[in-house]
């Protein structure tokens, strides 16, 4: 970034964990983009970035303009692409950008990408019609952050979020003595099947006062959905049965999903 002096401790540790990131994950390169989500008419209810999708192609997103937040590799600018919106993808990594273009171009598609802080955004006033972030919220200032969305979508524009959550009930029990010191030290390799997990520094779940906030810069949700009750935390997810398990408990606990959930999807109208 040209303007590092602007660059905050935060997003400076944030940047160098997702170069390394990067690096190491270069074979990315090699693999096609799977455009399943988009194209499969069998919507995989248990699955929250099979729900994100299904939400998005249901508002039609032919010709709309999308902005997808801390883009990494790319992944959801492709698909959001692929379905016909006219997609513009940020991420503070350079290495990730240079990934997500050369992938871009392989799959013939027209993307902007450019590297920006989430906190300090270079597009114009007024000019998304939707705004999707997926695992990118719980690495950012979020005040910050949603007052720059704001400003950069249409009146009437949708945001729709994607994120790691806990409760704060969850998460002092995830934080007691017990589990961190003794469960979690044993239950990691088999969770994340014997590799490092993806966590940096500063990342924090979000937590239901963040999720009021950001909801309070929305009208009332259009949809709002909890995942992960046990899955990712304590079994890993290839498991398909236990999944969809998983997913229908939280269903028949709606009424303290809230609480139980470890993942948050939430579309809705932005208030301008
Ligand atoms: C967990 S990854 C998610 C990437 C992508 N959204 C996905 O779901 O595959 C978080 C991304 O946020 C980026 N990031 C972290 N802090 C940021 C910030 N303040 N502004 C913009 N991007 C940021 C990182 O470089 C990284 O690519």
């Amino acid at each position: 970034m040209n303007n590092n002096e602007t660059i905050t401790e935060r997003q400076q540790r944030e940047l160098e964990y997702h170069r390394e990131h990067a690096r190491i994950n270069k074979e990315i390169l090699e693999k096609p983009v799977n455009f399943d989500v988009i194209f499969n008419k069998n919507r995989r209810w248990w699955n929250a970035s099979w729900e994100m999708y299904t939400y998005l192609l249901n508002k039609g997103l032919k010709g709309k303009n999308v902005l997808v937040m801390g883009c990494g590799f790319g992944d959801d600018a492709f698909r959001l692409s692929k379905a016909g919106a006219n997609v513009k993808g940020f991420d503070l990594s350079p290495e990730s950008l240079l990934i997500a273009r050369k992938l871009a171009e392989k799959e013939n598609l027209d993307i902007e990408f450019q590297e920006m802080p989430a906190e300090q955004l270079k597009y114009d006033d007024d000019y998304f019609d939707i705004v999707v972030a997926r695992d990118i919220l719980h690495h950012v200032e979020i005040p910050l952050s949603i007052s720059e969305i704001r400003r950069v979508s249409k009146p009437g524009a949708i945001f729709c979020f994607n994120e790691v959550y806990s409760h704060s009930i969850t998460d002092k029990i995830r934080n007691s003595d017990f589990v961190d010191k003794w469960l979690y030290p044993k239950m990691v390799g088999f969770v994340y099947e014997g590799k490092k997990p993806y966590i940096t520094e500063d990342e924090r779940k979000l937590t239901e006062k963040d999720i009021n906030q950001l909801l309070s810069s929305m009208l009332e949700p259009e949809i709002k959905k909890y995942f992960n009750f046990i899955v990712t935390r304590i079994i890993p997810d290839k498991f398909l049965a236990l999944r969809k398990l998983d997913r229908i408990l939280l269903i028949i606990l709606s009424p303290i999903s809230y609480i139980l959930g470890g993942r948050v999807l939430v579309g809705g109208v932005l208030k301008k």
